[in-house]
């Protein structure tokens, strides 16, 4: 099973400068020496999916697509929602739900987090389903609780569950977003295989929250994880390929 690389753009670039470091970051993806068994995911802003998603099908599933949210009804009066299922016409093949940025700034809940990500697997989207602890709630000691809480949120749907290909986690401790300080990777480790044993065999866990080409090594390399989920680190085709190449197991 190849390694997973993340892309995270958020509200870093504009719909100008997503298109165009998406065509440069699919020229090295596509191309030595970019690690064979390293699979792109990228999540641009949402008004650039359109321009980048020809760019990606010319990679012909090397490089995928990733909205960074998703509504939870294909159509209906629902302002400013983004249908899932339009997504999945225009070619887009993942989305990010329950990002904690979703969480803190929009005051997602796990109901609201469990209805987007029915939505998205019964529309053909895989979904990265993110799950994490604040600060103070690891301090505390329950950041395990938090995360198996957030989990079962969305796994008690069985038929979310019928969907496990099609479902990515990615543990992502708040506290460790955008600081520049990541999680120790024995602690990322521990969290990976208490969410490995609650999800099925075939749920793919990744980490995210201050990687970089420095450390991203460590969160794949004996942290139990499938791959990375970056951040600002992936917003320069430079970072994004050593970032691979660290990751990469061949
Ligand atoms: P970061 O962001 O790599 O900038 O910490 C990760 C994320 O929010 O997914």
């Amino acid at each position: 099973m190849s390694t997973l690389l993340i892309a995270n753009w958020k509200q870093y670039v504009t719909e100008r400068a997503a298109s165009r470091l998406c065509a440069g970051i699919v020229r090295s993806a596509t191309s030595a020496p970019w690690p064979s068994d390293v699979s792109l995911i990228i999540a641009p802003p949402l008004l650039a999916l359109t321009s980048c998603v020809p760019l990606a099908r010319r990679t012909r599933g090397r490089v995928s697509l990733c909205a960074q949210d998703v509504g939870f009804t294909d159509e209906g009066a629902y302002t400013g929602a983004i249908s899932p299922r339009a997504l999945h016409a225009l070619g887009v093949t993942h989305a990010l739900v329950g990002h904690s940025e979703r969480r803190q700034w929009y005051k997602e809940d796990d109901a609201l987090i469990k209805r987007k990500c029915a939505a998205a697997l019964a529309a053909g989207l895989h979904v990265i389903l993110c799950v994490g602890e604040t600060k103070d709630e690891r301090q505390e000691g329950s950041a395990t609780r938090v995360v198996k809480a957030q989990l079962a949120a969305v796994l008690a749907d069985q038929k979310i569950r019928a969907y496990e290909k099609k479902l990515i986690v990615a543990y992502e401790p708040r506290w460790a977003i955008g600081t520049g300080v990541p999680i120790a990777p024995e602690d990322a480790r521990a969290m990976h295989e208490m969410i490995r044993a609650r999800c099925g065999p075939s749920v793919q866990v990744c980490y995210g929250g201050s990687v970089d080409a420095r450390n991203a090594r460590q969160f794949v390399a004996g942290a139990a994880s499938d791959g990375v989920l970056v951040g600002s680190a992936s917003t320069t085709r430079t970072s994004l390929v050593a970032i691979a190449k660290k990751i990469s197991r061949v």
